[in-house]
């Protein structure tokens, strides 16, 4: 493995349980060459601005050479940078600065599915006898697909080849399934591991990690897949969380075990959270994402069911939670709470909400900034998402466009002031700039970085034990660190005022409307604090 020069990361087996770990968005987060696109170069430029804020590590989303059928999730090559990116060195390059910085660097990783483009793919195309046709799921001409299933980004999941036959698609056409039962597969999917490995990563996202294995039989599924729902469950039975699965996350293990200090967290999308956790079961990934409170509405009757569900589910097979409030996949939270000031007020206070829970927490890039869904003309739009369904979908693209940096430039996404954004960033996005943000003390970004200070020095936020507990609209964690010191996180999703009886301090408060009297605090509606219990 390689070794930085002068390495502030210090190592710690288990860095993962309660890190902090920052999502990079790479092609919308800074662009270092000035042609409208975010790449390495520009990621490493903002290095000190991770460091400031204070996260422990990033995650950055697939870097590879894609089709850009989907947003990257389309790999041509897994050993190799897009050019719109870089190249390895300036990953290399990336991975050395980070490490000086304190930061960790998690790489995204798909097994689930290639590029219609990567080579075995095209090879399978031209020869149905070839090898490389035995790593995809196809089948015989027909007139009618194998069964019912159906594609995640709308329409059938199989489609024909030129020469008629089928093969399976659970994202878009462009995407093929790979077929995990041969053994290709899994050899090229370790070499890919060690590869990054051997640069210095700490770890991978693992895309579609409930996937891989499909049923042998191609039964149909029982019922329609529903994107409302907080995941798959047994209507979708033939296609997800096949147990086979479980022996790639072992293997896996082992591979990161021979390498300090990486880990795994998995994107596992079922609805039943204790089918979830079994992905991080002691011998498997390290961590999978949870995501209730990601698809919770605002009520506090949601959020306490979505803290305790996941406290026990993970809890049982000893992993910590990895709590998730955004995602480039999901409509930005402020969007989601109600917009404007109200969602934002409600932004605010989930932040400190997810910081004061035990376990890791994952910040998705300009959350902290409280963006919102930015609207994205139909014409400029790219998600599969919105094509596949017709329009009747919005699609992602809201949530992907470019970071605001600098209100004097624009926006200072580009080293260029006039290069084309590749995405469209709308007009008064300077409101949100990190450099106007960074000198308001009541600004999003300025909360989240108290936050994120206080996280660090105080035991009880973060790690620990967690005790949840509702009144009416109030939630209430209690966080109690190893040492007994106390903090309790309070948020308020009612209408009204709310009564908090403390004789604590109020360590941070996720608004300035928080008024303090001898023995209590009155929490306005919308709003969280923290409080150090005497
Ligand atoms: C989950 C990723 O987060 C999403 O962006 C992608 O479209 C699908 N997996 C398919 O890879
Ligand atoms: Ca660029």
């Amino acid at each position: 493995m390689r070794t930085s020069a002068n390495p502030q990361v210090t190592s710690d087996a288990s860095w993962w349980r309660d890190a902090v770990v920052y999502q990079v968005y790479l092609r919308s987060f800074a662009d270092g060459n000035g042609d409208g696109i975010g790449d390495l170069g520009g990621l490493r430029s903002r290095l000190p601005y991770l460091s400031w804020l204070g996260v422990d590590a990033l995650w950055i989303n697939p870097h590879y050479p894609s089709g850009g059928a989907d947003g990257g999730y389309d790999i041509t090559d897994y050993r190799a940078v897009d050019p719109d990116y870089g190249d390895v060195a300036d990953l290399e390059a990336l991975v050395d600065d980070a490490r000086r910085l304190g930061l960790r660097v998690v790489l995204d990783v798909v097994p689930n599915h290639t590029s219609d483009r990567h080579p075995w793919f095209q090879a399978a195309l031209a020869d149905p006898d070839a090898p490389e046709a035995a790593r995809y799921h196809f089948a015989p001409p027909s007139a009618e697909p194998p069964n019912n299933w159906q594609s995640l980004f709308g329409g059938p999941a199989w489609s024909r080849t030129p020469d008629g036959r089928w093969y399976l698609h659970l994202f878009a056409p462009e995407q093929p399934d790979l077929n995990w039962g041969d053994p290709a597969v899994a050899a090229d999917f370790e070499r890919t591991l060690r590869f990054w490995l051997d640069r210095g990563v700490s770890g991978f996202r693992v895309d579609v990690a409930y996937g891989l294995f499909k049923d042998a039989g191609l039964r149909d599924n029982p019922g329609a897949y529903s994107p409302t729902l907080f995941g798959h469950g047994p209507e979708q039975a033939m296609t997800w969380n096949q147990p086979e699965v479980h022996d790639v996350w072992r293997r896996w293990r082992s591979i990161c075990d021979e390498y300090p200090d990486t880990m795994l967290v998995g994107e596992v999308c079922l609805a039943d959270l204790e089918q979830v956790a079994l992905y991080s079961r002691p011998d498997e990934m390290h961590q999978s994402f949870s995501f209730r409170l990601l698809k919770s509405p605002w009520s506090a009757e949601s959020f306490a069911d979505g803290v305790r569900t996941a406290l026990d589910a993970f809890g049982a097979v000893g992993a910590p939670v990895s709590w998730v409030l955004g995602n480039h996949d999901k409509d930005r939270q402020v969007s989601r709470f109600g917009g404007g000031a109200l969602g934002t007020a409600r932004a605010r206070a989930a932040a400190l909400l997810v910081l004061a829970l035990p376990g890791s927490a994952y910040l998705y890039a300009g959350d902290e900034l409280g963006l919102p869904q930015a609207e994205v003309p139909d014409e400029a739009k790219l998600d599969p998402i919105f094509f596949r369904s017709g329009g009747a979908r919005a699609g992602r693209d809201g949530c992907r466009v470019p970071m605001p940096w600098n209100a004097d430039r624009g926006v200072g996404f580009s080293a260029d002031d006039a290069a084309t954004p590749w995405l469209p960033i709308p007009a008064d996005w300077d409101q949100y700039a990190v450099s106007r943000q960074a000198r308001d003390g009541g600004s999003v970004l300025t909360l989240y970085r108290r936050a994120l200070a206080l996280r660090d020095a105080h035991p009880a936020l973060g790690s620990g034990d967690a005790a949840v507990s509702r009144r009416g609209d109030v939630l209430t964690v209690r966080c109690t660190a190893a040492d007994g010191s106390v903090v309790r996180c309070v948020v308020n999703m009612g209408s009204e005022t709310a009564l908090v009886r403390t004789r604590g301090t109020v360590l941070l408060a996720s608004t300035t409307g928080v008024r303090r009297s001898a023995g209590s605090v009155a929490l306005p509606a919308d709003t969280a604090i923290w409080l150090a219990e005497a």
